[in-house]
């Protein structure tokens, strides 16, 4: 070896030790600090911490969660501490004391995960922070509101909500089991594109056989395959694994496709259409990010990042809730006969007939079953923030920059707010249930809760109203699986380890 390499070799050596003495002793802090934290029913172990007992990850991992919200929860906290090796992660899992955090202006940052998703989204809405976040949350807010922008949405809902129903009747011909989450991806993919760019994507009439369909869906699962996967969270690793050569080639054609539909409607973009009522053509979001462009508040790429963000948050999230919904209906039929006889007295014989707003206001039991679906299966089951000062939780103090997970499924799951809560019971929302007068809004929370909670909510719950009782109207829904065989883990949205099946019976 010659000089400069042994002069290469003590840096390392001594950078080495620096770093791991500076670990061992934000370790030693940590731990005097998250002392009072009650302790687990699992074991500590010196440079391993809890990590022998989560490292399998997945099923076990997501069962494992929960069980400990539940002892946090009786301890009345609700908070606990897993550590993984030498970092610290803080879970809480009840709604007492949660209003605190998650509404403070100075603890909206997102954790480190959601780095993941920037080679994607960059830093959009999701994913920003801090002064970003702040102003892109301000201007954006207004299109979320907008009752001519969602009276357009309702249209795209029921068109794309027919030609399912169109490809659910061939289903129901074949008398056998299927999976129905590919079919209603497709749909609410054919709607988000629609409503954030004014473009068809076809997706389900093309069977995900054009690029970007099966470029949305190819890397909604590198993500997840990442995330389960610790060795490929450096960059460095994984951009040169296979996945992210893979994520590359995908991330081209879907900024490529962004970007081609913002230039083509900057191209046919007329602000006078943003002030009448006379629209010749649909507008959309894309066209509200267009005319703040136009006044210098947004750049391209801001827009980019903006479209590319409703994409992925509008796309999975609502599949993944409609999936569950019709997979509940099966395994409760008496829900479902009730939810099917509001849904006749609503449209009588007309089976064709486009769902309205004035419909949806009626559609009380409907919507307390959507509710119970979202407590009982929320998309998003855990979020993520990193605290920028030091907080206190019921007395605990939860120094700055720690981890904080919120775990929404077991919030939802708190049996002092919901008795039987493993129970799918819609009356828990019943206007005049004492339950649901008396319940916290902390303790309902499938969208989050404060100022970062989720800007499509309104859009949300609409198309799933208007998909859901078009889909309910025609169809009966059987599964025979319960939860615990189709096995539930945390990979960004609440995903199950077995393909829900079920069989489908056309009603008419
Ligand atoms: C059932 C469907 C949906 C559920 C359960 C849901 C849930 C959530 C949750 C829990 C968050 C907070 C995430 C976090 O803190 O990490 C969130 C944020 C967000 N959601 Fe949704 N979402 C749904 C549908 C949608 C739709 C349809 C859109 C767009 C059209 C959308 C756009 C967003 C955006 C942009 C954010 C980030 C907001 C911010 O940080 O300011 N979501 N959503």
């Amino acid at each position: 070896m010659n000089v400069l390499g042994i002069i290469f070799s003590v840096c390392i050596f001594l950078l080495s030790i620096r770093l791991l003495r500076s670990l061992l002793y934000r370790t030693v802090y940590l731990r005097k600090i998250y002392r009072n934290i009650t302790p687990l029913s699992i074991s500590w172990i010196p440079f391993v911490g809890n990590f022998h007992q989560i490292r399998k990850g997945g099923v076990t991992y997501y069962k494992l969660v929960l069980r400990l919200s539940s002892e946090a929860q009786q301890q009345t906290k609700g908070i606990f501490c897993i550590w993984y090796a030498l970092l610290p992660i803080v879970f809480l899992s009840s709604h007492n004391g949660l209003e605190k955090f998650i509404n403070h202006s100075k603890q909206l940052s997102k954790s480190a995960n959601y780095e993941l998703l920037h080679p994607w989204l960059k830093t959009g809405l999701l994913t920003s922070n801090n002064e970003k976040w702040r102003n892109r949350r301000r201007l954006i807010t207004p299109s979320f509101h907008d009752n001519q922008l969602l009276k357009n949405f309702m249209s795209i809902f029921n068109e794309q909500a027919q030609v399912l129903v169109e490809r659910f009747v061939r289903l129901a011909k074949e008398k056998t089991l299927h999976q129905l989450y590919p079919y209603i991806s497709a749909c609410t993919l054919d709607i988000i594109t629609e409503a954030a760019t004014g473009t068809k994507a076809e997706a389900q009439s093309s069977d995900s056989r054009n690029d970007f369909v099966q470029a949305t869906l190819r890397i909604s699962e590198i993500i997840t395959k990442r995330i389960r996967t610790p060795w490929l969270w450096p960059a460095i690793i994984f951009d040169n694994s296979s996945y992210g050569r893979e994520q590359k080639h995908f991330l081209q054609i879907l900024h490529g496709f962004s970007h081609k539909v913002i230039e083509d409607r900057i191209k046919s973009f007329d602000p006078q259409e943003m002030h009448t009522d006379d629209h010749r053509k649909r507008l959309v979001f894309l066209d509200c990010l267009i005319a703040q462009m136009q006044q210098e508040k947004l750049t391209l790429d801001d827009i980019q990042e903006e479209v590319d963000t409703f994409m992925f948050e509008g796309h999975d999230t609502t599949a993944t809730a409609v999936t569950f919904f019709c997979y509940l209906m099966g395994h409760h039929p008496d829900v479902q006969k009730k939810v099917q006889e509001e849904l006749d007295s609503i449209f009588g014989d007309d089976h064709e007939r486009e769902c309205t707003m004035d419909d949806i206001q009626k559609m009380t039991y409907l919507d307390c079953a959507i509710k119970e679906s979202l407590r009982l299966l929320p998309p998003v089951a855990m979020i993520g923030r990193e605290a920028q000062e030091d907080f206190y939780h019921h007395g605990q103090l939860i120094p700055k920059g720690a981890i904080v997970n919120i775990v929404i499924s077991a919030i939802h799951r708190d049996p002092s707010v919901y008795p039987n809560p493993d129970e799918f019971d819609p009356s828990r929302f019943a206007e005049n249930s004492v339950i649901n007068e008396q319940r916290s809004p902390f303790a309902f929370i499938p969208f989050s809760a404060g100022s970062r909670n989720c800007i499509g909510q309104r859009f949300a719950n609409l198309e799933e109203r208007v998909v859901l009782s078009t889909l309910l109207r025609r169809f009966s829904f059987r599964s025979t699986q319960t939860v615990d065989e189709l096995g539930l883990l945390n990979l960004l949205l609440l995903r199950t380890e077995n393909p829900i099946l079920m069989s489908i019976e056309a009603r008419y």
